[in-house]
């Protein structure tokens, strides 16, 4: 089923991403054989691949240039205030109508995402006066979520949370990872994701000491800690959420005392989340409590960061981003605090908040 995003909406952003964007006429987004998530969120186009379509924004009105393959689609979910060109009708007109919307103008581009030789082409082929990297500014504007966003996150964290419910009556001795990611798959897949999200991962004992481990055939066997950090894709919106288990008992006292330190860590973070205060506090408080707490036996095992935003991509905005920043209502945020003992394994907690004018819900 396809979906329309709201005049509404679709203005709000653009009103959003031009107030950032001083003596910019025009925001050009290029999709090359992947999708550029901005193209996501100007569009809200919820289906189509769109390689290799141009999107250009003004502020109050976008042209998309595209081909057959995509055409009807665009036509079907575009915003009132958007023209869309299939360019496969008549290239000349299109490189004319092209040509007009950048020669002589202030363009911005997602440095992010432009690869070199399309901007070169682009310079070369149509002339602007100047080019003008505004990737920060895209995502500063993404980084506060609307209603339509927050609608989207929620249902991919509902699924998650619910497949991560369910997923412990399928652990079986002797399954490999993979073979329980097939399964935790199957569950968002039927509980509507339209995607699992990609780098999801599934790690069994020693591979939990692996913050980034890719799920292989190792085999699951009584007393592993088991790590599933997933999440789902709804509208292209992603949840992200871990939970650690203890398979077949209740596990050593050491095992159960990493949960239970992870937990106190994520609690004092999460109870930090408040609009006004610096991201950066969260994780501090964090990596303070998981060095000192019981005479230091974890410290240094917390090795990255409190978490990330998310929203169009899993790492909406990465920690490197918001070190700077403060917290503000409408940002969704994972609160991921770990510790991992190469050799022993690892435990991770990781669930996603919602800045609200007070502080903080988590979702
Ligand atoms: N697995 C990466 C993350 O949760 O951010
Ligand atoms: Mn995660
Ligand atoms: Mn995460």
């Amino acid at each position: 089923m396809s979906s329309r995003l709201p005049a509404k909406t679709s203005k709000n952003r653009l009103a959003r991403l031009f107030a950032n964007l001083k003596g910019i006429g025009v925001v050009l987004i290029a999709n090359t054989g992947i999708v550029d998530p901005n193209f996501h969120y100007l569009t809200g186009f919820t289906s189509g691949l769109f390689e290799s379509s141009l999107l250009l924004a003004h502020k109050d009105h976008m042209y998309l240039f595209t081909y057959s393959l995509e055409y009807e689609t665009g036509l079907e979910e575009r915003p009132e205030n958007m023209s869309v060109i299939n360019v496969m009708d008549d290239v000349k007109a299109a490189k004319a109508l092209l040509s007009r919307l950048l020669k002589g103008k202030k363009v911005g581009f997602d440095g992010e995402f432009l690869p070199f030789e399309a901007y070169r082409h682009i310079q070369s082929a149509y002339r602007p006066n100047k080019m003008i990297d505004i990737s920060d500014g895209l995502r500063s504007v993404r980084l506060v979520k609307d209603e339509a966003e927050l609608s989207n996150i929620k249902k991919a964290v509902r699924i998650t949370k619910t497949a991560m419910r369910e997923i412990p009556k399928y652990f079986k001795e002797g399954m490999t990872e993979l073979q329980l990611m097939a399964r935790f798959d199957f569950i968002q897949l039927s509980l509507g994701a339209n995607e699992s999200a990609r780098y999801n991962i599934v790690a069994f004992g020693k591979n939990t000491a692996l913050p980034h481990h890719f799920s292989n055939s190792t085999k699951l066997k009584k007393g592993d800690l088991v790590i599933i950090d997933a999440g789902a894709v709804v509208n292209n919106y992603y949840s992200d959420i871990s939970r650690t288990f203890i398979f077949g008992g209740a596990g050593s006292a050491k095992q159960r005392d990493m949960l239970q330190t992870v937990k106190e860590a994520q609690k004092m973070a999460i109870g930090l989340a408040k609009p006004g205060k610096e991201w950066m506090g969260m994780h501090d408080m964090a990596a303070k409590f998981l060095d000192t707490t019981r005479d230091g036996r974890y410290k240094g095992e917390f090795v990255h960061a409190i978490g990330h935003s998310i929203g169009l991509e899993m790492h909406d905005n990465p920690a490197s981003y918001l070190r700077t920043r403060k917290l503000e209502p409408g940002m969704v945020i994972t609160v991921e605090p770990g510790v991992y003992e190469v050799g022993f394994g690892g435990v991770r907690i990781e669930d996603d908040i919602l800045i609200t004018k007070k502080g903080y819900k988590i979702l």
